[in-house]
């Protein structure tokens, strides 16, 4: 169904729910930071729902509102966190274990963060072969597993009077799985649940235990979930919006960065190699070469569908690119993740640039789960329902909103595509850049 335009949006009243499959490195970090920024500790770096403008209508007008102003958001103070881990760490002891944030800055959130606790968790270790917990739910049947998560989100609900609820899976890494015949249909989903179907991942029953209540739903790993059709129907025909997936932060971001440009100014690319060097659990978890499948596979569609090899095969016909990663504890949540771009240009002249971003995972991680929750949470206000692919700036590997169409990569295209898709649904001009300089 087309997008409606100028949607008359409910406001976003009362409080809104943000639920966690997976409490650790990014989920304490955005949890912890939104819970700093309330209290002005903190600055909300990196979220385009805080900091970011929209302009509106033509230049002249000088009409730029901050996003939050223009479209009808929740505000920090009005959300209230939850979630499950395999551990069960509160959000306190959690955040500390994962060392992202410093200890005095935790401290003065202590309080809070003690009193978010892990409700158990939906476990399998074939699915996560490298962590070891033990909060984890009792029920062994999938479909109770599905019936007991209900029951904790039902009470999560009450118990902090939460007017509307959100989910984004900051969860581990799965291992690497192709969509089998019980993920084809609602139907053959629901049996397999009953059956507990070996190929119905944890993962996947949080989703799908959201997506049965309308709970807007995001997947921040690269493993199979809201990609497969039996989730994608109940989505549909429950209207809730979904995306997914993988979050784009560290070096993927720096590739779509980067590689519009090289293409934007027909540099050829003979070679991408890419390693990184990260200690922390995450690092653990993918250090399992299932899970790191996931990862790598998630990783490597970026380049193809930003350079178009089949459309420029002599630029891009012939690229090696290559992804590693390492598990090294030295370096904990600040990863190194290192690229060698091998680049050509007129006449062929070869040339090579270095890039080595240290950067912090977690840091780059947390505003993109609170822009994520705040507007899957408008997209349910504003009637949207199943994948939104406006929302694909969010994502190493965009979910297409159809099978056969290619996810668009390039960072600037996406983001010129979100900021469109609020200004259609407000029913003000999508911006396309074109004027009338050229007659005057
Ligand atoms: N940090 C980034 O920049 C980044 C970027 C892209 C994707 N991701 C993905 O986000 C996810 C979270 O990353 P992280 O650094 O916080 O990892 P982490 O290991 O610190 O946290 C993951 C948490 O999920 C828990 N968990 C695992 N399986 C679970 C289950 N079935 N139910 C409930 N909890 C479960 C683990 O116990 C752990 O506490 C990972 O899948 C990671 O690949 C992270």
């Amino acid at each position: 169904m087309p997008l409606q335009s100028n949607v008359d949006v409910p406001p976003a009243t009362g409080k809104l729910g943000v639920l966690l499959p997976g409490m650790g490195a990014v989920g304490t970090t955005f949890i912890a930071g939104c819970l700093a920024i309330r209290k002005g500790l903190a600055k909300p770096i990196g979220s385009l729902t805080q900091m970011g403008t929209i302009r509106i209508g033509p230049r002249t007008d000088d009409n730029v509102p901050l996003i939050r102003d223009y479209v009808p958001l929740a505000t920090l103070d009005d959300l209230v966190f939850g979630g499950w881990d395999v551990f069960e760490d509160d959000a306190y002891v959690a955040a500390s274990r994962a060392g992202v944030l410093e200890g005095h800055l935790l401290e003065q959130l202590g309080d809070e963060l003690r009193a978010i606790k892990p409700m158990t968790a939906v476990f399998e270790q074939a699915y996560v072969k490298n962590l070891h917990g033990n909060h984890i739910k009792p029920e062994t049947s999938k479909w109770e597993q599905a019936q007991a998560l209900d029951d904790d989100i039902n009470r999560f609900a009450e118990e902090n009077g939460c007017d509307r609820l959100v989910a984004v899976w900051c969860g581990s890494t799965e291992v690497y799985r192709e969509p089998t015949a019980v993920h084809e249909t609602l139907a053959a989903f629901e049996q397999g649940l009953k059956d507990s179907d070996p190929d119905i991942a944890p993962s996947q029953i949080y989703a799908y235990a959201c997506l049965k209540r309308g709970i807007p739903y995001a997947n921040g790993a690269p493993n199979l979930n809201l990609d497969t059709p039996a989730l994608l129907e109940l989505a549909r025909q429950n209207g809730v919006p979904v995306t997914g997936k993988d979050f784009k932060t560290g070096q993927t971001l720096m590739k779509t960065i980067l590689a519009p440009g090289f293409k934007a100014r027909m540099l050829g690319v003979e070679g991408w190699y890419s390693t990184n060097i990260l200690g922390n659990r995450d690092g653990e978890v993918l250090d399992d070469p299932e899970s790191f499948k996931a990862k790598e596979v998630s990783k490597l569609g970026v380049l193809d569908t930003i350079f178009e090899p089949e459309r420029n095969p002599d630029l891009y016909g012939d690229i090696a690119h290559v992804v590693r990663i390492n598990y090294y504890p030295p370096r904990g949540d600040n990863k190194e993740g290192w690229d060698n771009i091998d680049i050509f240009g007129w006449l062929g002249y070869k040339m090579q640039i270095k890039v080595d971003f240290l950067c912090r995972d977690s840091i780059l991680a947390a505003p993109l789960v609170l822009d994520l929750a705040l507007f899957l949470d408008l997209a349910k206000r504003a009637g949207m329902s199943g994948v939104q692919e406006w929302l694909s700036f969010y994502w190493k590997s965009p979910q297409p909103v159809q099978p056969g169409i290619y996810p668009e990569h390039d960072i600037f295209i996406q983001l010129t595509k979100l900021k469109n898709t609020l200004r259609h649904l407000k029913g003000d001009e999508v911006i396309t850049h074109v004027g009338a300089e050229y007659y005057d």
